[in-house]
């Protein structure tokens, strides 16, 4: 897809961190652009300082994307404010689920698979048809994380190898019907964002109690994160760029950061090997 003037965005996530920058990028190439989130001051927030910009053709829908018919609403109110969608970028997300495999709790694989895996399948199952329907050129996003590339460390990285793998079927899928929509999985490294602090919007009924191991360890490591995102963490803006290049460019899989393709490669050959995979080392040394 070339020209995005007039035409018309979803972003889920979008009151925050990479969502928002994509909202901000994607409004400067002239497109109407439709904020989701399930945060709603800050939803509120986002918009009012696109309108401030002078962005008039963007709006704001609460939106919790582990929820099926709020994601069909989403699109229905899409459709009444804009009347088409021709770019979806389905990238809400939370972290959380460290430590051992075992030691997660259910409701830390609930959580982390509602919102990252169950939103990505929501938005694709909602918006395709609606833009193979009207025949225009568009663009599917998904945000998924190099966690997804590398070895399987934690819950997280379970969730994100989903969705790239859902990605690979999209694309292949668009393809072989000749569909004029192209499709990309995002894959970032560290961003500066509030990713960290995810816990502010999960779900009161799949909350850890205080004194579980993992609700000790989500906290400390949120903190590990947050001061290291802001040090080292890219700018949210310069991961939007990418993904305007790769959508015009059609281009599949979109790495932020170089610095990963070692351990990409080392799991590739390790599989064609028949080799145990070689322990990921994420930033923080676990
Ligand atoms: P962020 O926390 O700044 O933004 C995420 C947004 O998603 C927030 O506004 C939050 O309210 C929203 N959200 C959470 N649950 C939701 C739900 N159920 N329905 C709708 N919205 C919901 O975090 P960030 O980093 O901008 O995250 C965006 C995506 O980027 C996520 O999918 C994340 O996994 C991915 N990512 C982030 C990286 C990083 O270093 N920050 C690295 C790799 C991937």
């Amino acid at each position: 897809m070339r020209d995005f003037a007039g035409k018309v965005a979803v972003v889920t996530g979008a009151a925050s961190g990479i969502g928002f920058g994509l909202a901000t990028r994607l409004a400067e190439e002239g497109m109407k652009v439709v904020l989701a989130d399930v945060e709603e001051p800050a939803l509120q927030a986002a918009v009012a300082s696109l309108h401030e910009r002078g962005f008039a053709d963007v709006i704001g829908v609460p939106t919790d994307v582990s929820d099926a018919v709020a994601v069909e609403a989403l699109a229905q109110a899409t459709l009444d404010a804009f009347d088409k969608v021709h770019v979806v970028c389905n990238n809400a997300g939370v972290g959380g689920g460290f430590g051992k495999i075992w030691e997660a709790s259910l409701k830390d694989w609930q959580w982390a698979l509602n919102v990252n895996l169950w939103g990505v399948i929501h938005g694709v199952h909602t918006f395709v048809p609606l833009l193979l329907e009207h025949g225009e050129p568009g663009h599917v996003v998904n945000t998924a994380s190099v966690a997804g590339l590398v070895p399987g460390a934690r819950v997280y990285s379970v969730t994100k190898h989903a969705v790239v793998a859902l990605s690979e079927a999209l694309y292949h899928n668009l393809r072989q019907i000749s569909a004029p929509i192209g499709a990309s999985v995002l894959c970032p490294g560290l961003i500066d964002t509030r990713i960290m602090f995810g816990y502010r919007n999960r779900p009161v009924d799949l909350r850890n109690a205080a004194d579980e191991t993992a609700s000790r360890r989500e906290l400390e490591r949120a903190e590990r994160i947050a001061n290291m995102s802001q040090e080292l963490g890219m700018p949210p803006a310069v991961v939007a760029q990418k993904v305007v290049d790769a959508i015009r460019d059609e281009q599949f899989y979109v790495l932020t950061h170089d610095h990963f393709d070692a351990t990409i490669r080392d799991r590739m050959e390790d599989i064609l090997q028949r080799r145990v995979p070689t322990p990921y080392q994420s930033e923080l040394g676990d």
